[in-house]
């Protein structure tokens, strides 16, 4: 993949860069994004209707055997070139924030420190009513029997069902993380939007709100998105071909790529 020269100058002029990601980052991870998760014994339920308060009140053990069957996916997943990359180029410049919609750890796993989670994380579980944290037991989750449905564990404060950590559609974005993606899509002078089809707000404004301000935006996606529009450079490609191609051709990052 080419890179064009103004590109590679503006990220070594760049006092604070900014990775915003979604599910396609982990795709090469094995991962299915989002909106191709529903395969196999999932393939006849709406991903929307799973990933909702309603879904889980109506249905507690298809919700959370859908999730244990994605976090048992996780969990048997390794970080890809593009999560070292992402790693790598945080370690090379003076100031780096990522945010992520991703509910993986692999970003985490590949070396890059307390992402803004702005969707929660699969291994954070939480009580459906005190709220209190859920310390799920170590290893990989066998697969729910028949594949589906798995009755959620019970809170060990208050006896209601456990739920997943993950902001569901029609729930709020935790507060805390909201505003400091906010603050720093608001200081950044170089953003990438990496492997996300920009379709769910408000995390989807970040990259626009950047571009408006006069952050140089760059755009990691095989497909075409809404940002199309607001992108600086459009990398058509992979993540995980474009982003350590890049990090090898900027020298001041090398050393800190694995
Ligand atoms: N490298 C880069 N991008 C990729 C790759 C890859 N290897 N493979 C797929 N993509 C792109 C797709 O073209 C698509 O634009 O990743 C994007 C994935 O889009 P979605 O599945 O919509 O995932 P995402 O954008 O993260 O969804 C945002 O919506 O569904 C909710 O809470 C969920 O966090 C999720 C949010």
């Amino acid at each position: 993949m080419e890179f064009p020269d103004e590109l590679l100058a503006a990220l070594r002029d760049a006092r604070h860069i900014e990775v915003f990601t979604g599910a396609g980052v982990s795709a090469e991870s094995g991962i299915p994004t989002f909106r191709d998760a529903l395969t196999g014994l999932w393939e006849n339920y709406d991903a929307a209707t799973l990933a909702s308060p309603e879904g889980f009140a109506a249905d507690p053990a298809l919700v959370w055997g859908w999730y244990e069957w994605r976090r048992m996916r996780v969990l048997q997943a390794q970080p890809n070139p593009a999560h070292y990359a992402i790693a790598a180029l945080a370690a090379g410049c003076a100031r780096f924030t990522l945010i992520t919609q991703n509910v993986d750890d692999l970003h985490e796993r590949a070396g890059s420190a307390d992402p803004i989670r702005l969707h929660g994380s699969l291994h954070r579980p939480r009580c459906s009513a005190c709220e209190a944290p859920y310390r799920l037991p170590p290893g990989i989750p066998d697969e729910p029997e028949g594949g589906r449905r798995l009755d959620p564990p019970r809170c060990g404060h208050c006896g209601a069902p456990v739920r997943p950590g993950v902001v569901w559609f029609g729930e709020n974005l935790p507060q805390t993380a909201w505003e400091a993606a906010l603050q720093a899509t608001e200081a950044c002078d170089l953003m990438f939007s990496i492997g996300t089809s920009a379709l769910v707000w408000p995390a989807a404004q970040l990259p626009a709100l950047a571009a408006q301000r006069g952050a140089v935006v760059v755009q990691v996606n095989p497909g075409e998105t809404s940002l199309d529009g607001y992108a600086h450079y459009n990398l058509r490609g992979a993540a995980g071909v474009a982003m350590p191609g890049l990090i090898r051709r900027l020298t001041p990052y090398r050393e800190n790529f694995p």
